[in-house]
């Protein structure tokens, strides 16, 4: 039986009632992209709301950390993981906690008790040290060496919020001999599970107040614990990876080894992150903010990444991968099968989206190499962006790769020079046209924003800008649209940005950070591209966006919006001719 299952029998066993893992999108919770552990969907049941299927609890989460993406491809870390987890709300607490931790982990799991070790609290000028974990361990027949108390053992997920003692289970990893006392900061052991004794909660000015009751929350890694249980030092190499590598292997027809290892584990890593948040009932798409950019820079990694392999990145091999994938995972996450033909969607819209850009980007970057260039300079990276497309973070990494150097600071410049120039162009054909009256490119502004906005509503939310250019006469306005828009769709967003119009809604200006701006879901053309403070504009609730201005104050001046043209501007973008009348 594979770990997963051991764990939920052993615990339903015992009392506790299998709940489906949340969502990987939470759900009430617009202040994180993904859940990042078991307990996150639990909060408000920790806290002391009933939870319907009662008091002992225990689960499988699906999780999700992009923080560190640039990490992945070493041997440990994943962008999608699974927590297992069981929970006492106000039921039991750290006597059979511990215990049945220990039996699951010797009795089922098969663990010799000589390869384990524990730390426990060490306690605090507020809370006291955890005597009673410490008792119950030595009961059951810890070695006193082999349990460490420290400062640091009390878990709490960032600075303020549920919290407790925990006690974490190591498990002795390597082939040497297991040393007879514990030393925590030896990385041959491994925490394999940690209990958390969650009986407060801590606000944001430090005060820590006590439950109305007493939780227990536990957690524990499964892509870790089987690959430790399997003896294996590189996770990929554990049956949870297995089959995905060997078709990966097959699929680019080269061994798992040597160099081929570190773009096979990002191939791996990603397309399980990508089923996984694509196959959530949210249904989202690639887009240019929250889950959605994730979503697109890790398909637009893996094609990268496949290229690598010589895998043909125009064949099925992505969902060939997601299928594999969808199949071994459905069992604990059934809506994986119901929205199949949306990740398969995803897939496919992203990857000819991408594919060509990439094709000719890449072969623009060759070209400069075996023109023996050793640097990419700041012309040459704002070229292939301009030109091809390719974002400064993919240079960066292509010429890592090949051990060039580039000039990110000379990109910066080239970039705000160009951006710089192209705002005094438009404002010196303004001047030109209107003889200093600004107020009417100010009016073009403040309508491509609604315009932009409309063309998410009539032809769908993942329709963004791909540039746009304002004259005393006209806006203009190019957008990724895939067919010529039918004369209903063009009735349709002209009566949507008048009716906007008529609504006089208020358009406001905010600062912020990049950060926030992005977690607002502001939209954004290039947001890696934008300084850390940034303004956003908003109007009514319609439209977000990071622009530099200016824009009117209220809609109602803009008078009545016509869509003059419509056409093909290049592949797969449209452009848009509009006036504002009297
Ligand atoms: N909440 C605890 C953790 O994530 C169990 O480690």
């Amino acid at each position: 039986m594979n770990l997963k299952d051991t764990y939920i029998n052993f615990f339903i066993e015992r009392n506790h009632k299998f709940i489906p893992s949340a969502p990987v999108i939470p759900e009430n919770d617009a202040s994180v992209l993904f859940n990042t552990a078991g307990m996150q969907p639990l909060v408000p049941y920790l806290m002391g709301q009933p939870h319907p299927e009662g008091t002992r609890l225990c689960d499988v989460q699906k999780c999700v950390r992009t923080n560190d993406l640039d990490e992945i491809g070493d041997t440990t870390h994943h962008t999608f993981f699974e927590m297992l987890g069981n929970w006492s709300l106000g039921d039991y607490f750290k006597e059979e906690s511990i215990t049945w931790s220990y039996e699951l982990l010797t009795k089922y799991l098969n663990i010799p008790k000589e390869r384990l070790a524990v730390t426990i609290y060490a306690g605090s000028d507020d809370i006291p040290y955890d005597k009673e974990s410490y008792e119950i361990w030595r009961n059951l027949g810890i070695e006193d060496s082999r349990i460490a108390a420290l400062d640091d053992n009390f878990w709490i997920a960032g600075d303020a919020g549920l919290c407790g003692p925990d006690t974490e289970i190591f498990y002795w990893r390597a082939n040497e001999e297991v040393p007879t006392k514990f030393d925590p900061e030896d990385e041959r052991w491994v925490e394999i599970w940690n209990n958390v004794f969650m009986q407060y909660n801590k606000d944001t000015n430090g005060n820590i107040t006590e439950l109305p009751h007493k939780n227990v929350d536990t957690g524990m890694g499964v892509e870790r614990v089987t690959a430790v249980l399997e003896g294996k030092l590189d996770n990929y190499e554990s049956s949870i990876w297995s089959p995905i590598i060997s078709k990966i292997e097959e699929l680019s027809n080269l061994k798992y080894e040597d160099d081929n290892k570190r773009p096979m584990r990002i191939i791996a890593d990603h397309m399980r992150a990508i089923t996984i948040i694509s196959g959530d009932d949210a249904k989202i798409y690639p887009s240019n903010k929250d889950q959605g950019y994730i979503l697109r820079r890790l398909i637009r990694r893996v094609i990268r990444y496949a290229k690598r392999l010589n895998i043909d990145i125009n064949s099925d091999f992505d969902i060939k991968l997601a299928n594999l994938i969808i199949d071994s995972y459905k069992k604990y996450y059934p809506e994986l099968e119901r929205n199949r033909d949306h990740i398969i969607e995803v897939l496919t819209i992203e990857k000819k989206k991408f594919g060509r850009t990439l094709e000719k980007g890449l072969r623009e970057f060759d070209k400069l190499v075996r023109n023996g260039a050793s640097k990419i300079d700041g012309t040459q990276a704002f070229h292939l962006y301009d030109t091809y497309g390719f974002p400064i973070e993919l240079t960066i990494e292509e010429c890592s790769e090949r051990n060039l150097e580039v000039d990110v600071e000379g990109f910066k410049k080239k970039f705000q020079e160009h951006q710089e120039k192209s705002r005094a162009g438009s404002t010196q054909k303004f001047k030109g046209g209107l003889a200093g009256n600004s107020e009417i490119e100010t009016k073009y502004h403040t309508a491509t924003h609604l315009l932009n906005a409309a063309l998410k509503v009539v032809i769908n939310k993942d329709t963004h800008q791909r540039g746009s250019n304002i004259t005393s006469e006209r806006m203009r306005f190019d957008f990724n649209c895939d067919h010529k828009l039918t004369p209903e769709e063009k009735t349709a967003v002209e009566d949507l940005v008048n009716k906007w119009i008529k609504d006089d809604l208020k358009v406001v200006k905010e600062e912020m950070s990049k950060e926030d701006a992005v977690k607002s879901g502001a939209e954004c053309m290039f947001i890696e591209k934008y300084p850390d403070l940034v303004t956003v504009y908003s109007i009514g609730d319609v439209s977000k966006e990071l622009c530099g201005g200016p824009h009117v104050e209220h809609t109602n001046v803009l008078g009545h919006f016509k869509i003059k043209k419509e056409e093909a501007s290049s592949a797969g973008v449209r452009r848009i001719k509009a006036i504002l009348e009297d």
